[in-house]
């Protein structure tokens, strides 16, 4: 039968024809007060749904063809358009701008029987176009606000060139800096990245969809993708369930309780059972334990990928694993729109199951206000007053000096003085436009972020030469080819040098380029790329004055640098301003606050390294024995530890004091610290506090992260800083399996890093 109904926006009314084999009323598309239950509107549209469209809800397509030229005609993207006609797509990524989002969605909601719009996601990383700090730079800012309003920079651009879904926050905790990917995390720190997640999620999905300003986040790799075995990308994940119940899942579990719409499940396999099939992880624990109500969406091509981790003999099968446990969306692989109906209709995969993944993504359509408006992300006035406007750029250079780790400043060379001087900026990087962009840069444009030369260009006070001294690497490196490492061309080492000789200050920039971490970049060596050493080295001995300024995706061997360079500051990338912020720090007009998120190691040997580690029964070495958990070549510690980071201010730890020693139920303790801050500069302090859990069931670390305060400091000024400690701050998935407090001894230590001395103990009694 001929049914006429209302679809699209309140505004843009359009009157539609289709056919419908169904009796049932159409109310999805009319929105109004009493229609507004969402949960009824998706079991409308569920119901007038063939199998084979609810399949579709569960499809996702790469952008595919110039959506604003002709329609393709053959090929892949013939078929694929296809399916976008037919209502086999529910979502699409990497469409890119109003013009295109809109074209592709009026197919999705002109010409498919039932109208049903579709979502449009993208990387959005650590920014659209406007780009902030990579992840891991901004969590070593520790400023939850800060990075909070970061993500919500990210969502405003992005929907406004009418994207509704980014794949972030990205919260693998991860232990190894070989692994590329440690540039889009929070780093090693399973309490740190549970509170930046969830943050992330909130600045994402802000506190509804009303405005379009905001876009559904997703929580990513669901799990353990940050273990792979050596640090190489995608490979094997072999680990405890101690460590993924207290150190991998919390992350996760932060974010489903900040509300995150969607999940993304990961490339590798975990315990033998690739991710992408883990009923066990997407069923049992997300959607059943955690009560997660969004979708799961596969990794770009994941389900297929099963095939060659030799679980799936083939799409086929791969669909039905994937179905059976529990993801909801097929990204790229086609496997679902090509087999899930025939596993259906042959009972390998229950219909329950389609209607389940169906009505959690249609639901989220509801939410985004999609069905209402399928255009509210398309407004092209809004992307142009948007993208790239004045208080993101602020924004982001806020973020950018937030993120910035001082780990040397030996004689106080820092801040530099800001007239009279000479100084000679050294090293490629400090020309590199484009370098501080970093991985994951989204759609901005290359050469969009300030130099570190143009950052210094704005104090003028001084007299500035530029000497690239050395190419860090050969042409330039684009996305997806692997990076050429300059180790020949020494042709200007000698300009730097005489540069070097000329100048009261030599400022030095090195470390990697920006596309040398990020996905499938891992490395096994993780000293500045190239000939960088040698350079510093050589430059080093014509002027001892040197500030070395790295800029890197994860955590590099400083040694030598740090036995002969007086100054070190840890750049990370730092997205569209960078070289202002870094400008800025060095000069002093910003006091930097930074902690690193990471350890960074003395040798690539000591990988996987953190500070949260075991004790071991042989911590340490009786006499002249070997026979303890040690290294003969190098220490066991690392360079810089994690949550280690000096300021232009010098702060001073005393008096730390508990309220009571004994902690029982319903009860807390608070643990006092008096902090001064003994400079002439104001500042500001990241305060942390550790608990040893003394014994337990099952081993606990020699020390975990519970608390932290960021605290400014006026010169001279003292500041009591507290924190509390209930029972539930100290409980951990135990030898029974479960989550418990067990009663025993504990320490806490209060202090600026994560080798905090201050300390004082208790008990937990119930
Ligand atoms: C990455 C994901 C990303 C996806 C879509 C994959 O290769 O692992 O993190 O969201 O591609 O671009």
């Amino acid at each position: 039968m001929k049914r006429r109904v209302f679809v699209l926006s309140q505004a843009v009314a359009i009157t539609l024809i289709w056919s419908c084999s169904t009796h049932k009323t159409v109310t999805y598309n009319q929105p109004s007060a009493k229609n507004n239950d969402i949960e009824r509107r998706t079991d409308s549209v569920l119901n007038l749904m063939t199998l084979e469209e609810k399949i579709g809800q569960m499809n996702q397509y790469n952008g595919f063809w110039e959506v604003t030229g002709p329609a393709p005609k053959d090929g892949a993207a013939a078929i694929k358009y296809e399916h976008l006609k037919k209502g086999w797509v529910g979502s699409m990524l990497n469409v890119l701008g109003t013009k295109d989002v809109r074209a592709l969605q009026k197919i999705a909601v002109e010409q498919s029987r039932l109208h049903i719009p579709i979502i449009f996601g993208y990387d959005v990383i650590h920014g659209y176009q406007t780009l902030s700090p990579i992840p891991l730079g901004e969590s070593a800012s520790w400023d939850l606000e800060a990075i909070q309003k970061s993500a919500a920079i990210a969502a405003e651009e992005a929907a406004a060139v009418g994207l509704n879904w980014t794949f972030a926050p990205m919260v693998d905790i991860t232990r190894d800096a070989r692994w590329g990917r440690v540039m889009e995390g929070a780093g090693e720190d399973t309490f740190l990245g549970s509170k930046i997640a969830y943050a992330r999620v909130k600045g994402f999905q802000g506190e509804n969809f009303r405005d379009a300003k905001t876009i559904l986040a997703c929580t990513k790799h669901f799990a353990a993708y940050g273990f792979a075995e050596a640090g190489r990308d995608y490979n094997t994940v072999d680990i405890g369930t101690s460590t993924l119940y207290n150190v991998v899942l919390p992350p996760f579990k932060a974010t489903v309780d900040a509300g995150v719409y969607t999940f993304m499940n990961s490339f590798n396999e975990i315990n033998g059972v690739p991710s992408t099939g883990s009923a066990f992880l997407q069923r049992d624990i997300l959607k059943g334990n955690w009560g997660f109500k969004g979708f799961v969406v596969s990794d770009w091509g994941s389900m297929a990928e099963m095939i060659a981790h030799g679980q799936a003999k083939d799409g086929k099968q791969a669909a039905e694993i994937a179905a059976n446990g529990g993801s909801d969306m097929d990204m790229e692989s086609s496997v679902y729109v090509e087999h899930l109906a025939a596993l259906v209709r042959e009972g390998k995969v229950q219909e329950s199951y389609i209607d389940d993944s169906a009505r959690r993504i249609l639901r989220t359509k509801f939410e985004l206000g999609l069905f209402d408006d399928p255009y509210k992300y398309c407004d092209e006035a809004r992307e142009k007053a948007t993208v790239g406007k004045k208080e993101f750029q602020d924004g982001v250079l806020d973020m950018a000096k937030k993120s910035i780790v001082l780990l040397k400043n030996q004689n106080d060379l820092l801040p530099l003085k800001k007239s009279g001087q000479k100084i000679a900026l050294i090293g490629a990087l400090a020309n590199d436009k484009s370098s501080p962009l970093g991985s994951w840069r989204g759609a901005a444009k290359d050469g969009s972020a300030v130099s570190v030369l143009e950052g210094m260009q704005k104090y003028p006070g001084n007299q500035l030469t530029f000497e690239k001294g050395v190419e860090v690497a050969i042409g330039t490196p684009v996305f997806g080819s692997e990076t050429k490492i300059n180790m020949t061309d020494r042709s200007e080492f000698q300009k730097a040098i005489t540069a070097a000789e000329n100048a009261d200050v030599v400022v030095m920039v090195l470390g990697e380029i920006g596309f040398q971490t990020g996905e499938g970049r891992s490395r096994v060596n993780l000293d500045l790329p190239g000939l960088q050493q040698e350079l510093l080295e050589a430059v080093y001995k014509a002027n001892k004055n040197v500030v070395l300024v790295v800029n890197s995706g994860r955590p590099l061997i400083l040694n030598w640098a740090d036995q002969n360079i007086p100054a070190i500051v840890e750049a990370w990338q730092l997205g569209t301003q960078s070289g202002n912020a870094i400008a800025q720090v060095l000069y002093g007009d910003y006091n930097p606050s930074g902690k690193l998120p990471m350890s960074f190691p003395r040798n690539v040997g000591q990988l996987p390294i953190y500070y949260n580690h075991k004790s071991t029964g042989r911590p340490n070495g009786g006499g002249e024995s070997v026979f303890w958990s040690h290294y003969g070549d190098e220490k066991n510690t690392p360079l810089y530890p994690f949550g280690y980071g000096l300021s232009y201010s010098k702060f001073e730890y005393t008096n730390l004091r508990l309220s009571t020693t004994s902690l029982s139920d319903n009860d807390r303790i608070t643990v006092s610290v008096d902090v001064k801050n003994t400079s002439k500069i104001d500042g500001k302090e990241v305060v942390q506090m550790y608990i040893h859990d003394l014994f337990g069931s099952a081993t606990r670390p020699v020390r975990e992260l519970k608390g932290f305060e960021m605290t400014a400091l006026k010169a001279g000024e003292t500041k009591t800083v507290s924190f509390d400690i209930d029972k539930k701050l100290l409980e951990f998935y135990t030898a029974n399996n479960r989550w418990e407090t067990e009663p025993g001894d504990f320490t806490v230590f209060i202090g600026g890093n994560s080798d905090a001395t201050l300390s004082a103990n208790f008990k937990y009694v119930n």
